[in-house]
């Protein structure tokens, strides 16, 4: 859905899933909480190139990945042809047959209005169906973001109406989901340090490919310089023993539609 948005949902796949396979290797976990069943319907909402997709058919599931970049489903199609992929929208895609459950791994925070794509999850399930989340929770990428924001304040550009993301705390998506008829009956928000490839150029490789709202708009010379001050800042902190870490705190989530 967003996997790896940009403004203009225009995504370099293959840098995706040759650098950044973490995204849906930790993704493994929340699978788990899912536990899909043999026959089962299961919706992937913002299924990128379609890996956990994949893994959620191996189950014996019936699964549909939907991703709101029309790049990802290409390449999630050419990955996996058996499954049925399309592109469509996290705030109103409409589905032809309620699913059993709505899966979702590290999309949600790319999803402003959250109270719309609640209302399309819901929509999309069967009453007693499951949602089963995670994507970033509140603080998430907390140091990466300041700094990103310190180094455009820097040059007289506020970094606030750049910020894409959006980051909940349980309590505020807790009671979003208890807004619109679910029971939340799992959840829990943790801070989990990710690695990140590529060594000394990790950060700028990652501010690149996830944080490139930020930098739209500055000729490429400045957004040069805006890394580096970046990684600057953050290296006594982030940066240890040639890998950079991205400071994630992950909420997950398992809401049942009443
Ligand atoms: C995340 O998975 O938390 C994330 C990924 C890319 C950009 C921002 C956050």
């Amino acid at each position: 859905m967003n996997k790896i948005s940009t403004l203009n949902n225009n995504w370099d796949t293959s840098l995706y899933e040759d650098k950044h396979a973490f995204v849906w290797q930790y993704g493994e976990d929340l699978l788990q909480l899912l536990n899909p069943q043999p026959g089962e319907s299961i919706l992937d909402l913002g299924c990128g190139t379609g890996q956990l997709t994949d893994k959620i058919a191996q189950t014996g599931a019936q699964v549909w990945g939907i991703d709101s970049a029309p790049a990802m489903i290409e390449k999630a199609k050419e990955n996996y042809p058996h499954i049925r992929f399309d592109v469509a929208d996290a705030t109103n895609f409409k589905i032809e047959q309620p699913f059993d459950a709505v899966f979702s791994n590290a999309v949600l925070h790319w999803v402003k209005p959250a109270d719309r794509a609640i209302a399309s999850i819901r929509q999309a399930l069967k009453p007693g169906g499951r949602f089963v989340a995670e994507f970033g929770g509140k603080g998430n990428i907390q140091a990466i973001v300041t700094a990103l924001s310190n180094a455009l304040e820097a040059i007289n550009i506020s970094a606030q109406a750049l910020n894409p993301w959006y980051y909940p705390s349980i309590g505020e998506y807790a009671t979003l989901l208890e807004q619109q008829g679910f029971d939340v009956i799992y959840s829990i928000l943790f801070a989990r340090p990710t690695p990140l490839t590529q060594g000394e150029a990790g950060m700028a490789n990652w501010i690149r490919m996830f944080a490139s709202s930020f930098l739209a708009g500055l000729p490429n010379e400045q957004q040069i310089q805006v890394i580096r001050v970046v990684e600057e800042y953050l290296k006594p902190t982030l940066y240890q023993q040639g890998t950079w870490q991205a400071d994630y705190r992950r909420i997950r989530i398992v809401a049942i539609k009443i």
